[in-house]
């Protein structure tokens, strides 16, 4: 059992002697360490069981602090870490010598994030170097977003969690890298790609496989929970026993269904809403022991977008 608590002076002592600890953010928690220590950095892959080729996200508290580990920022991540950051993305800069190859997993670019929770920002402000953090789930499974869930997961692999309460935004940050002055969207995440477009025009949208492992996180079967979760047109399911079927809808209840066996991402057809529930969503509905949840995709627009990414990841073809 890890500790669950507030207190950050807490969070650094742990942190300070190279150990992890579940920290908050304002888009799913994180399994946080010292990213400038090969140790704290190769105990994160254990706790995890992540494979090494996959790099991780490295935490600060301010602009000022990213210029001790990345090398240049490009004048288009400027424009979006003044209007981004704090907030729910990570941006791929080249790195400096002191980011051990283990955080990048030899990649000559960090991904870098500055985590818009008060929590967060207060401990990484006491600390003298930046976190490295994955989100706080076993490798493949759904990402957490409270403390609990950490806690379920990983609370006999680390000492402590810091405790700040329910996320705010619900799904992993946008990552967002440069290439040849050409914006590039690695994972659609908490920022819309209409916001970040907003800024710096048009973008590049990289679509992933497990074909295809550039970012090896964005592996098709992320997200899975363990019940069979499957997008598919409702009518199929109609034989079955009932009792066994549940359903993840977006607005409104469906009828042909047990209404006890739904949970509604938003009754208010809001994308926001939706994002913030959808991971809690999915591990209560996984917990219940159905034989199969039903889904169903979000309109194409703002987080909807993400959030269908993480759906169809999260599900199986049954044809
Ligand atoms: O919202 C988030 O981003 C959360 C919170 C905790 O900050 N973190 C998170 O980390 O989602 P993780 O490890 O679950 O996902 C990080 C993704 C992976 O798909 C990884 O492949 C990619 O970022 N990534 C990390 N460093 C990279 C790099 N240098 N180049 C390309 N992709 C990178
Ligand atoms: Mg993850």
């Amino acid at each position: 059992m890890a500790i669950i608590g507030k207190n950050i002076d807490e969070a650094v002592r742990f942190l300070t002697q190279n150990d992890l600890i579940g920290m908050p953010t304002e888009t799913v928690y994180g399994l946080a360490g010292n990213a400038f220590s090969d140790l704290a950095v190769s105990k994160i892959f254990e706790v995890k069981n992540r494979p090494t080729f996959d790099p991780l996200i490295v935490h600060t508290s301010d602009l000022s602090r990213m210029d001790s580990f990345v090398e240049e920022i490009p004048e288009k991540a400027y424009y979006l870490v003044d209007k981004f950051m704090p907030g729910p993305l990570t941006l791929l800069l080249p790195k400096k010598k002191i980011i051990p190859d283990l955080v990048t997993s030899g990649l000559e670019s960090v991904a870098v994030r500055i985590p818009n929770h008060p929590l967060a920002l207060a401990l990484l402000r006491q600390l003298e170097f930046p976190l490295a953090a994955p989100s706080a789930n076993p490798f493949g499974y759904i990402s957490p977003t409270n403390a609990a869930h950490v806690e379920k997961q990983l609370g006999e692999k680390i000492k402590f969690i810091l405790d700040g309460g329910e996320c705010s935004v619900g799904i992993e940050s946008s990552i967002v890298g440069f290439e040849a002055g050409e914006v590039v969207v690695y994972r659609k995440g908490g920022l819309a790609i209409e916001s970040i477009e907003k800024v710096v025009g048009k973008v590049r949208i990289m679509e992933h496989s497990s074909s295809n492992p550039q970012a090896p996180g964005m592996l098709k079967s992320h997200y899975a929970p363990r019940t069979p979760f499957v997008l598919d047109t409702v009518d199929d399911w109609k034989n079955i026993n009932l009792e066994k079927v549940g359903f993840l809808a977006f607005s409104d209840i469906k009828p042909g269904f047990l209404k006890e066996n739904q949970l509604v991402l938003s009754p208010e057809k809001s994308l926001n809403e939706a994002a913030k529930n959808l991971f809690s969503y999915m591990r209560i509905l996984d917990d219940k022991g159905f034989d199969i949840i039903l889904t169903e995709l979000l309109p194409e627009e703002g987080l909807g977008r993400a959030i269908n990414d993480r759906l169809r990841r999260a599900t199986v073809s049954v044809h």
